[in-house]
This record gives structure tokens, sequence and C-alpha cells, in this order.
């Protein structure tokens, strides 16, 4: 159940507003606005990063054989990005280290949309850290990565294609409670996930900021 209900709220900005905290606190972790952020840290994250979609996808295979048809609305197969995080971390001279951590089974279709909109909300930020690495010293002359935005000009219409069928299928009420829940948690596993690549509190967090072209909720 969500913290404060999605009755009569757009299902979006509860999504958005239900997690806002937990983004914020992945983000200031993650902190790969790091002006110092350096190849290894990054391949690190990268890994984790691995690991984390390598379960989410398995779990959203289960119940996309489950609700063929949101999935199909979705084009679930495009949105997968292990294999990018894996083909990032190749490009970076590593191999995934394997492991993987465990999360909530992908119970309904609140759920899956829950768990999606962590991931595919991801490539919004991640437009931002692609920017972001490509002006870093410390890794000049990497090749350029692809999984934070694996949409590239495409980013803004996957978002509107995903927002529509969530508002399609989550109608404001039970649902979009679940979702949103779901959502949350997912965010918790994945900085439970993340705490070995965590920067020391110490270290000063860039404040975040709109990525190029911010796209709506
Ligand atoms: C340092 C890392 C990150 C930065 C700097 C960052 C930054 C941002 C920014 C600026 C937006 C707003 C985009 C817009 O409205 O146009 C955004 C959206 C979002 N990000 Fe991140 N992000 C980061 C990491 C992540 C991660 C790791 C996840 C989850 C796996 C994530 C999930 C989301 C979601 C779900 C949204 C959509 C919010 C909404 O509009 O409903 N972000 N991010």
């Amino acid at each position: 159940m969500a913290r404060n209900g999605t009755a009569g709220v757009d299902v979006m900005l509860a999504l958005r507003t239900g997690t806002a905290t937990e983004h914020q606190q992945l983000e200031d972790s993650l902190d790969l606005l790091d002006p110092a952020l350096d190849a290894a840290r990054l391949g690190h994250v990268l890994d984790r990063m691995h690991g984390f979609w390598v379960t989410a996808e398995a779990g959203l295979d289960d119940w996309a054989a489950a609700d063929p048809d949101t999935a199909t609305a979705l084009d679930w197969p495009a949105r997968r990005r292990a294999h990018l995080f894996a083909a990032d971390l190749a490009a970076l001279g590593r191999a995934p280290e394997g492991d993987a951590p465990a999360l909530d089974p992908v119970v309904d279709t609140a759920t899956a949309l829950g768990r999606l909109y962590v991931l595919e909300g991801s490539t919004l930020g991640g437009q931002f850290i692609d920017a972001h690495l490509a002006t870093l010293p410390t890794l000049a002359g990497a090749a350029r990565l692809h999984a934070f935005s694996p949409y590239g000009e495409r980013t803004g219409a996957m978002w509107a294609a995903f927002r529509r069928v969530v508002r399609d299928r989550l109608v404001p009420g039970p649902d979009a409670d679940t979702a949103v829940s779901a959502a949350r948690r997912t965010f918790h596993g994945l900085a439970a996930w993340c705490t070995d690549v965590e920067q020391p509190a110490s270290h000063p967090a860039v404040p975040s900021s709109s990525p190029p072209g911010g796209v709506p909720a």
C-alpha cells in the first residue's frame, strides 16, 4: 500500500512523488555525477547494475508470459538492458562478476509496471549521466557507453509510450497503490544491492538538475 494512497491522483504523478525520496537517496549514493568518477568505480557501478537488471528482467519475463498483451503493448523485449550493461562492462575491459540480487517476484501487472517505472525512468536520468561521463577527463578515450541512456533520441518517445500503457492499465486506486509500493521496493532493492559502490558520506554530492530535454511525468 502506498504511503498516501493514489485515489484521485494521476498514477504517473503518484509514482514520481511516491518514490522521490528513494530516487534522491540512490542518486546521491551512486554519485555518478562525481567530477572525479573514474573507470574503476564506474565499472563497479555498471557491474551492480548488470546483476540487478538480470534479476529484474527474469521476473519481468515471468510476468510477460502471464500478461502478454501488456508486455506487447510496452514492447517489453526492446526495453531489456542487462545485455547493454554487460557490453558497457566489456567496453571498459571488464566482465560481469555474475552475481545478482534476489528481488520480490512480479506477481501481477501492477507490480510489473511499478518495477518497470524504476527501470524505464532511469533512462531519463541516464541522459544526464551520459552527458556528464562524456566530459570526464578520467574517462577520456573510453568507449561511449549505452546502457544508461539506451534509447538516444527516442528516449522521450519510449517514456511517452510507457506512460500511455501505465495510464491505460492502472486506474488510481488499489492497483496504482500496488505499483507505487512495487516501485518503492524496487528502489530499495537496488539501493541495498549497491551499498558497496556508495560514496563516503563526506563526499560532496553534485546537486541534481534536469537532463537535456526533460520529460514530463
Ligand atoms: C546519479 C544517478 C542519477 C541521476 C543523476 C538521475 C537523475 C534524474 C533526473 C534529472 C531525472 C528527471 C528526468 C526528467 O524529468 O526529465 C530522473 C528521472 C528518473 N530517474 Fe533518475 N537519476 C539517477 C539514477 C537513477 C537510477 C539508478 C534510477 C533507477 C534505477 C533512476 C530512476 C529514475 C526514475 C524512475 C525517474 C522518473 C521520474 C519521473 O519523472 O517520474 N534514476 N533521474
